[in-house]
């Protein structure tokens, strides 16, 4: 068996927060339960960020008041904070956990997000690129008082809606910013699923050489994570050139969700995040080990369709 890699279930966060039908709370914490029966290493619950922004995850506090009752060990829980007021309300509801069910750390990790446009973190964030990197510099340190791991997503890294094709030395550059201020993982997310093996390995390759050596972070985890959308089907290629290269953490959400909303037919809905699926039978046809167990991830599939159907 080769390296065991490390999967992130985005599926209530990525996959959730375009859908315009509100989700009830209980049944997204039904999804985190049975995401995390599966042996996933992280599961990405919600995000605190506006309720205007992102209506659907608006419950966020809500959705881990009732995922303390029962956090197992052995998995993180993971949530989107775009400002120092989205961490308060993480820290808010780790001290909650702790003071009601004696959880040790609810939130294990908080993802600050930008982009390598500019358009689009104008259009994601209302921030330039600078403005979230210096919005993102007091998380780091108050996140880490806490024993709290910080991801630094990097949207369009192969092609911006707005903007077209991005070259990957902008987006190394918004990498090293975002190691620069301490962030323990880079994610590269290909936003729009434009990515091919050729331009994904292009990207990896030139973040990688910014990560200077350093192929895992100070909490033993992997520092690089590739976020694919499966938008034109090329994902599962991409993850196997990703591989190769050395990436050794991905995301992926359960049954696929995350499609955009506005791609999608009465009859076909748009692919979203890679589906899990396909990327434990990628990443075990290379010979690796995904740690996925099949018929815990088949009722994960199931429980997420039945979510947006
Ligand atoms: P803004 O309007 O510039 O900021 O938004 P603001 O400070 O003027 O606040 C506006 C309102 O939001 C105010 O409320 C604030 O209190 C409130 P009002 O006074 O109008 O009632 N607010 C908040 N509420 C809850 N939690 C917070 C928070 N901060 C302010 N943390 C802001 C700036 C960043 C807040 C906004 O643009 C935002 O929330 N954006 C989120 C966008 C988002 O979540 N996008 C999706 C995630 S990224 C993604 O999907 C890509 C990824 O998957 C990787 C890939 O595929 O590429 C990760
Ligand atoms: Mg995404």
């Amino acid at each position: 068996m080769g390296d065991r890699i490390r999967i992130t279930d985005v599926a209530p966060r990525d996959g959730l927060q375009a859908e315009s039908v509100p989700v009830p709370v209980e049944r997204k914490a039904d999804l985190v339960r049975a995401i995390q029966r599966t042996g996933v290493a992280e599961v990405e619950v919600s995000s605190f960020v506006s309720a205007k922004w992102i209506p659907q995850l608006g419950d966020a506090p809500e959705l881990f008041a009732r995922l303390a009752v029962d956090k197992p060990e052995g998995v993180l829980y993971s949530a989107l904070v775009p400002n120092e007021r989205g961490l308060d309300a993480a820290l808010t509801a780790n001290r909650e956990a702790q003071e009601s069910h004696g959880t040790e750390r609810l939130i294990d990790k908080v993802s600050v997000f930008t982009a390598s446009s500019e358009t689009f973190a104008q259009k994601n964030t209302n921030a330039s690129i600078a403005e979230t990197i210096e919005r993102f510099r007091p998380i780091v340190p108050r996140a880490h008082e806490q024993g709290i791991r910080v991801r630094g997503y990097i949207s369009c890294v192969v092609r911006c809606p707005f903007e077209g094709d991005i070259p990957p030395t902008a987006v190394a550059e918004v990498a090293s910013r975002l190691l620069e201020i301490g962030v323990d993982e880079i994610d590269l997310g290909d936003t729009i699923g434009a990515g091919t093996p050729d331009s994904i390995g292009g990207v990896v390759l030139e973040v990688i050489d910014r990560l200077a050596g350093r192929p895992t972070n100070d909490f033993g985890d992997p520092s690089l994570t590739l976020h694919l959308h499966d938008t034109f089907g090329h994902a599962a290629e991409c993850v196997r050139v990703a591989l190769e290269l050395g990436v050794r953490s991905f995301d992926a959400s359960s049954g696929g969700l995350g499609g955009c909303p506005y791609a999608s037919t009465p009859d076909h809905r748009a692919p979203g995040n890679i589906a899990m699926s396909t990327l434990v039978q990628t990443i075990e046809s290379m010979g690796f080990t995904a740690g996925i167990d099949q018929v815990a991830q088949r009722e994960a599939d199931r429980i997420a369709a039945e979510l947006i159907r």
